[in-house]
């Protein structure tokens, strides 16, 4: 119980596990939120695949929701729900912090970066079709409005978040009137902010960079088309640990849906081996979104001080504890 309500979806695979991580430890912690469990089976509608109302509804009213992933089928079938929710919702702005954890040993110590990832369109679009036997077109559908609503919004996280510089990812020498238009507005937008370097590289050069050098994107916001972040940001999560530690928050103007990077994980699914991190991340993104920094900040020190301290952790960081151990730690540390 508490004085905020949140809507929670928990999720396929892993999903279940890892919302009840969450949930242990916010209990633990006693942050004031009262979860809404909402289930988002898809039901037809008009012929089409939706989301159940009431879970449009409930994520309305809180504005927030928690989301466990969401198995994704690949090829034919109905479209992504996790691409439904962010069209429902017009969730614009994908953001993807990507931070070393102090204590966990990769190549780098200094990778602290943010993706900001468009969306809603692109080659996400979900428009495509076989125009004759073996030729199929898929449309990347780039707008104005969509392309400045981005860029604006990752401006407007640099400044509040003190990063001194934004960069646009993009491909522009080749697409040159999709990127080409996404980087028009990225150039109108830099220039109401006087105060945030802006600076534009070609994503292939950038992911090399990256990899050889994060120290240079440190401070930085890195805004993207869709599909280029989808990319970006699982390569850089491989540079602090993998899809276990990167959270992200899909924001919009009316509601915001905060879950990890990474997907359900049907390989180990009900085994009480998922890393809870990314989700836990997440949430601590949610917290602050809600203005709770108090109890995002105690709650962040307990995960990474359980990962720092690497007696506790789970297979994918190299350590043999079950998501209950791992979780378990974090709320003798809180
Ligand atoms: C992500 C995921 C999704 C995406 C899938 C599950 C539809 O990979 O959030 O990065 O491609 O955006
Ligand atoms: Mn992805």
């Amino acid at each position: 119980s508490g004085n905020y309500t949140v809507s929670l979806i928990p999720g396929d695979g892993i999903g279940p596990e890892i919302s009840q991580s969450v949930k242990d430890i916010y209990t633990a912690a006693k942050v004031p939120i009262k979860w809404e469990e909402v289930d988002v089976t898809p039901v037809l509608k008009n012929g089409k695949t939706s989301i159940p109302e009431d879970a449009i509804i409930s994520i309305k009213k809180n504005t927030v929701a928690l989301k466990g992933p969401l198995a994704t089928p690949i090829g034919k079938g109905h479209v992504s729900l996790n691409l439904t929710l962010r069209r429902t919702f017009s969730l614009f702005a994908n953001v993807r912090p990507c931070v070393s954890i102090q204590g966990y040993k990769t190549a780098y110590d200094n990778v602290n970066t943010v993706l900001i990832r468009e969306n809603t369109e692109g080659e996400y679009s979900g428009i495509e079709h076989e125009i004759v036997d073996g030729v199929v077109q898929s449309i990347k559908l780039i707008t104005y409005d969509a392309s400045e609503r981005v860029a604006r919004y990752a401006f407007h996280y640099a400044s509040e978040h003190g990063r001194n510089k934004v960069t646009a990812i993009h491909k522009a020498n080749i697409m040159k009137m999709s990127d080409g238009m996404f980087l028009q507005a990225c150039r109108a937008v830099a220039k109401e902010y006087p105060k945030i370097t802006y600076d534009e590289d070609l994503l292939d050069r950038a992911c090399l960079r990256i990899v050889q050098n994060p120290e240079p994107y440190a401070d930085q916001v890195m805004v993207m088309p869709n599909l280029y972040g989808d990319i970006l940001s699982d390569m850089c999560a491989g540079l602090i640990g993998g899809l276990g530690l990167t959270p992200s928050g899909n924001i919009g103007k009316d509601a915001s849906i905060f879950e990890a990077v990474h997907g359900s994980a049907p390989d180990i699914a009900g085994k009480g081996l998922a890393n809870p991190s990314a989700l836990l991340l997440s949430s601590l993104m949610m917290l602050r979104h809600m203005n709770l920094f108090d109890k995002a900040e105690q709650i962040e020190k307990a995960i990474l001080g359980t990962i720092a301290e690497g007696k506790h952790i789970t297979g994918d960081l190299g350590g043999k504890a079950s998501t209950q151990e791992f979780t378990d730690r974090i709320i003798s540390k809180l």
